[in-house]
């Protein structure tokens, strides 16, 4: 089956910089596609070429049979996009605005009435549902956001961040919506810097840095993928030299020693079980008392730092 979605080559500039930069990916029908890369990676600007919002400087993209260069406006029928910075009428209540997103969509007046009130109820808005936006939450602006995709049931719904600023008891909320919209036929795209969302959700993954495509893959694989079958997390009482980092990746089955935190170190390797007393004695013999020490298997955390060379935290600092 042809993909859904297909980009060619995609490109856009702004000025000298390189937002998107070649990228070439395909979306299947049906599958929910984590969009991953540390902020101003370029996914945004790519899901904004994508429904036609912005231009690419170079290459296309496929929305269905439609180019979006050529055919925009039918391109634009196949897709709907819950924003990472909605842009609501700040003046107006979530029921005006979901009302309308509905009538806009084309939804009769009963089933406007049907779909708005059942969106509003499973976000947790139904109370505040006539009162102004204008004095709601990051959060709940957040939901009235979301609210409008699920309201649309689009064929391809993009969602940008979706549980950003969201509590705990929402995000389970939305992530279950999501996989509800998916079974009914929707394709979904999910931009996101939480890599517990994108591996929870995702079929595939893929992971962007400055505007190029690293990997993809199903999440599943791309950890299977790192070097090392495990993760061994150790953190120290004090700060750790760089030269101890260098004497312990020179361990047998050590693959790789990441400085995590100043006093955190994570073990990339093979066999831990075995590995694990000598890396033990390693840390008494240099005088470096160890306050905790933690074995686990690799998550979308780890694939993330191994292709883009960073850490969460600095990803997330940029
Ligand atoms: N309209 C614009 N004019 C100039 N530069 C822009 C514009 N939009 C985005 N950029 C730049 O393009 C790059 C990619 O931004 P983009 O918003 O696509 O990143 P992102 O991956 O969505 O990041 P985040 O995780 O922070 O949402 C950034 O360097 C950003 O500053
Ligand atoms: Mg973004």
């Amino acid at each position: 089956m042809a993909p859904i979605i297909r980009t060619v080559n995609l490109t856009k500039k702004f000025g000298s910089l390189v937002a998107v930069d070649h990228l070439n990916l395909e979306i299947e029908e049906g599958e929910i596609f984590g969009f991953l890369g540390p902020n101003g990676a370029g996914k945004t600007t790519t899901l904004l070429m994508l429904i036609t919002v912005i231009k690419p400087t170079e290459g296309t993209a496929y929305v269905g049979p439609y180019d979006v260069t050529r055919e925009p406006d039918k391109a634009r029928t196949l897709i709907g996009m819950a924003f990472q910075e909605p842009k609501l009428l700040w003046v107006s209540t979530p029921w005006d605005v979901l009302d309308w997103h509905a009538k806009v969509c084309g939804l009769s007046s009963e089933e406007r009435r049907k779909r708005v009130r059942w969106a509003l109820e499973e976000l947790g808005l139904w109370n505040e549902r006539h009162k102004s936006i204008h004095g709601f939450s990051g959060g709940m602006r957040k939901r009235v956001e979301i609210a409008k995709i699920l309201i649309q049931r689009p064929k391809i719904a993009i969602v940008d961040e979706p549980t950003a600023q969201i509590d705990i008891v929402g995000k389970h909320r939305i992530w279950n919506m999501i996989r509800a919209l998916r079974d009914e036929g929707s394709t979904i795209i999910l931009a996101t810097n939480e890599l517990y969302e994108a591996d929870v959700l995702s079929d595939r993954v893929a992971i962007i840095h400055k505007g190029k495509l690293l990997v993809c893959d199903a999440p599943k694989k791309l950890k299977d993928s790192i070097l090392g079958g495990d993760v061994i997390e150790v953190v120290l009482e004090k700060e750790v030299p760089s030269k101890i980092v260098e004497e312990l990746k020179a361990i047998n089955r050590i693959v790789d020693v990441l400085a995590v935190k100043p006093n955190c170190l994570k073990i990339y390797l093979n066999q831990a079980e075995e590995v694990l007393p000598r890396i033990t004695e390693f840390f008494m013999k240099v005088h470096m008392p160890v306050k905790s020490i933690q074995m686990s298997e690799p998550s979308l955390d780890d694939v993330f730092v191994h292709y883009t060379g960073l850490t969460i935290e600095e990803a997330q600092k940029r």
